[in-house]
């Protein structure tokens, strides 16, 4: 059945629930066609409901019965749930409805992966599950019998019964139903231990099907860091007597966090040396963390209805941003998560789809899952971590779990519980929830008789449905060097307030060189002209890390951009920074390898619109690849001896000491590329021993255009792992030439081990195409039919993936006219499609604008 017209939803509409659950109880009689799911729901009259009627979502489900305390009702049914006339009293509801896991290719509900039953519930994928109140202010204690013939069968909670052919779960701590979880199969697992702080032995499993056992020790490990951490840094324990991971191949997201068990991605927790890359384990110690910390922020502590999934989900990225810099160099973390930020979060605030990090309406709460809502929503946290320092940051946590534990909470309720442990007044910074928009900073100065003034204007440009935006509150941080390099003004953090407003620093010998922004203080995009030398400058002297990149990267900008509108650019300047960056004993290898990345070609042309210019993504990607020679010719004394410093000798590693130097030697192999057609390229990849070595090298080698073989024997090699053979999809596309990238992209849409169905698989192709942007944007319009065409053709089967794949279209008002043109004919024949998604549909229709 095909969802009814899509309608808005408003904050500003929440009503509380007419009924609260007490208790659930759910019988799952599995068959792959014709589950049958029996519920038996205890439900009370909530006395804050301003109404009593009875509604309970439920989609795609065939009703066979239903009672109420053990009398037959027949409830009216709509396309969206149903409605039946109740007692005014506490009751219980009982049915039994049929679903099709393995009909379901949307991935949301009960569905089937390679054989095996398994669940995704958020956001609304419950009510696919069987009739119930499907929002996450009503929360309730789940018991779970599952009746199957498979092997192993779980679901949330601790273990509370089994026998042959069922088993049997029971989850203590109320909860809403997004995070219900049920997986069987013929799983196995590797199995561990935990003592938590007060002495309490936990049980740890991570699940796989059979043949990925071997890729399982990583994420353990992970795992139990993280729940060490998350006692040290926030005295949180886990409350339950198993915690379960399980690797499932088909799946939209990276991870989720159901309630004692997690459901993953095989890409977010499955890794060893010779199958994954250092960013691979780096990502997964990450989202394992991630997920482990939500049984706190998202579980324990909910959101009241889906306008608040910053809360859970800024918070969480911000401690497993926490976790990992704790964990790895926390100056390359920083970068890492900035680079990242502005790629996805800032492309999304300045084109069409810019969002609040809460919003006020959505169509499809499912297309606000975005890089808004998620890293916005942790700067924002940063920030006032920032604003209140650590201590009252610590007290206010505390204060957070100890007044909201089981509840189902709003970000009002959140920033509450910092006026109420500051005192402070935090209504102009409750604006960075509700004004969408990058604000820019640009920033003056000047220097009279000892005393220096930064000048600060703030402005946050118009997005869809917002104009004329307040002045926000923004954490500037600033430090002084006088021209030695050394710090005459440690860093402090300004609060900028105001429109426009003067900061003094007296008492100075001689007009300082300003770090300003250091550490990113706030998700801005700051301009202050600032010349050459002083760039170069703050790359060799800056005592923050962040912004000794920083200036490295501007530098880099500034050539790229002066190549692509034919100026003359500071190449000297910054190719003699890098030299010197390189040749900086004190520098570490990850760091170097950060310095060396150019800016992306995205990233340069949002620039250049920003500046006026129409970008030609050609032009562009043809500046990129003459600084890069120029690079690798400007850099052929120190690359070989660099290189060779890189050497490791000890057993594979994927820590940060190692992987900053496979970084860094992985970098100087792209210069050294340039210079040798390959040649060392192809030797590296010849002997490499871990999946970081021999991608990198097949990249350089696809760039050289010498990889026919190895990509052929890398093919043979990895044809039998998956995860494998979507690196082998996804760097053809991703290193090809821009002339090729379309053609080689349609010709892998057709190679037998294509699978649309397969999340990972269709990104592999498509993802990596919108990864290419002088590919996908050739001027011949391929690009954009290959995308829309795959788009349309994959919405009727998973209309999730279908919507999230449309972003590759939202920078479109960049380009030119034929661009344009092309564009919105592509996006209007998406629109066309018979029977297209909501999913889809919003975001067409908002890209389109
Ligand atoms: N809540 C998950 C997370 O942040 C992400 C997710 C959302 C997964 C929706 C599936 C569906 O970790
Ligand atoms: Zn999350």
């Amino acid at each position: 059945m095909k969802d009814a017209s899509p309608q808005t939803i408003f904050l500003a509409d929440y009503t509380p629930p007419a009924y609260l659950v007490e208790d659930v109880h759910l019988t799952f009689r599995l068959a792959p066609s014709a589950t049958r799911v029996i519920s038996r729901i205890r439900f009370v009259p909530n006395p804050d409901a301003k109404s009593r009627d009875f509604f309970l979502h439920g989609q795609e489900l065939t009703l066979i019965r239903a009672t109420i305390d053990g009398a037959e009702v027949t409830p009216e049914i709509t396309e969206a749930g149903l409605t039946c006339a109740v007692p005014d009293a506490p009751f219980t509801w009982e049915a039994e409805v049929e679903i099709d896991p393995a009909g379901n290719t949307a991935l949301e509900g009960l569905y089937m992966s390679n054989g095996m039953y398994c669940t995704q519930c958020e956001a609304e994928g419950f009510r696919k599950i069987t009739y119930y109140p499907d929002r996450p202010d009503v929360m309730a204690p789940f018991t779970v019998r599952i009746e199957g013939d498979a092997p192993v069968m779980l679901s949330n909670g601790n273990p509370t019964g089994e026998g042959r052919g069922w088993a049997e779960w029971t989850d203590p701590w109320p909860k809403p139903a997004y995070l219900f979880a049920l997986v069987a199969g013929d799983l196995v697992a590797r199995e561990d231990s935990f003592v938590t702080m007060s002495g309490k032995e936990v049980a740890l499993r991570l699940w796989t099907r059979r043949g990925d056992e071997g890729k399982t020790a990583f994420g353990m490990e992970a795992l139990k860091k993280s729940m060490r951490w998350d006692e040290e840094v926030y005295g949180r324990e886990y409350d339950l007597d198993i915690f379960q991971i399980v690797a499932v191949s088909d799946f939209n997201m990276g991870a989720m966090e159901n309630k004692g068990l997690n459901i993953f991605n095989t890409s977010a927790v499955l890794a060893s040396p010779e199958t994954s890359t250092d960013a691979n384990f780096e990502r997964i110690e990450a989202i394992i963390a991630h997920e482990y910390f939500h049984n706190w922020t998202g579980n324990r502590i909910t959101c009241r209805d889906w306008f608040q999934l910053s809360l859970k989900e800024g918070l969480t990225v911000f401690r497993d941003q926490q976790f990992t810099a704790d964990m790895r160099s926390a100056a390359v973390s920083r970068i890492e998560d900035v680079m990242a930020l502005r790629g996805r979060q800032f492309r999304e605030d300045n084109g069409p789809l810019a969002h609040q990090v809460q919003p006020d309406s959505f169509v499809e709460i499912n297309n606000f899952y975005t890089a808004t809502v998620y890293e916005k929503g942790a700067e924002v946290i940063r920030m006032l971590k920032a604003l209140v320092g650590d201590d009252d940051w610590r007290r206010a946590l505390d204060l957070y779990f100890d007044r909201h534990d089981g509840q189902a909470c709003t970000i009002d309720d959140w920033l509450k519980v910092f006026e109420d442990t500051t005192g402070r007044d935090l209504s102009q910074f409750r604006l960075w929830y509700k004004q969408a928009g990058t604000p820019r900073l640009t920033v003056t100065d000047d220097f009279a008789e000892g005393t220096y003034t930064l000048t600060i204007k703030q402005q946050t440009p118009d997005t869809p449905g917002q104009t004329d935006k307040k002045p926000m509150l923004i954490p500037v941080a600033v430090g002084l060097l006088n021209p030695n390099g050394d710090e005459v003004v440690p860093t402090r953090v300004l609060e900028v307030t105001e429109a426009e407003q003067s900061f003094a620093f007296e008492g100075l010998a001689a007009k300082p060189i300003p770090s300003l922004l250091r550490g990113f203080s706030a998700p801005v995009i700051l301009t202050r002209d600032t010349s050459a030398e002083e760039r170069a400058f703050l790359l060799a002297h800056d005592t923050d890390p962040f912004n000794r990149w920083e200036a490295g990267r501007a530098l880099a900008k500034d050539v790229l951009t002066a190549k692509v509108t034919g100026r003359d650019g500071p190449e000297r300047p910054y190719l003699d920074a890098l030299a010197a960056l390189l040749r900086d004993e004190g520098a570490d290898p990850a760091f170097k390898a950060l310095a060396l990345r150019q800016p992306g070609e995205d990233d340069i042309a949002q620039t250049l619109f920003d500046a006026g210019h129409s970008p030609d993504p050609d032009r562009i990607h043809d500046a990129a690849e003459t600084l890069k020679q120029q690079a690798a010719e400007h850099l052929q004394d120190i690359i070989p001896r660099l290189a060779a410093e890189m050497t490791i000798d000890a057993p594979y590693a994927p820590d940060a000491e190692q992987s900053g130097k496979r970084a860094l030697r992985l970098g100087l192999l792209d210069l050294t590329t340039r210079l040798d057609g390959g040649a060392e390229a192809e030797a590296v990849h010849a002997v490499a021993d871990n999946m970081t070595l021999s991608l990198g090298s097949l990249g350089c080698l696809i760039e050289a255009g010498r990889a026919e073989a190895a990509l052929a024997a890398f093919h043979a090699r990895w044809q039998d792992d998956a995860l494998v053979l979507d690196k082998w999809f996804t760097t053809q596309i991703v290193h090809a030439a821009p002339g090729d990238a379309v053609s080689i992209a349609e010709r892998l849409s057709r190679h037998p081990d294509f699978n649309m169905k397969n999340p990972n698989r269709f990104r592999a192709v498509f993802g990596a195409l919108a990864m290419n942007p002088a590919g996908f944007h050739a001027a011949d319009g391929s690009g954009y039919r290959l995308m829309a065409e795959w788009i349309a053709r994959l919405d009727p089967v998973n209309p999730q993936i279908a919507a999230r794949m449309t972003t590759a279209f939202e920078t479109w008002r960049r380009y030119d006219g034929d661009r344009k043109q092309m564009i919105r004919g592509a996006l209007e024949g998406i629109a066309r499609t018979p029977g297209l998604s909501s999913d889809s549909g919003e975001m067409v229709a908002r890209i389109l604008g």
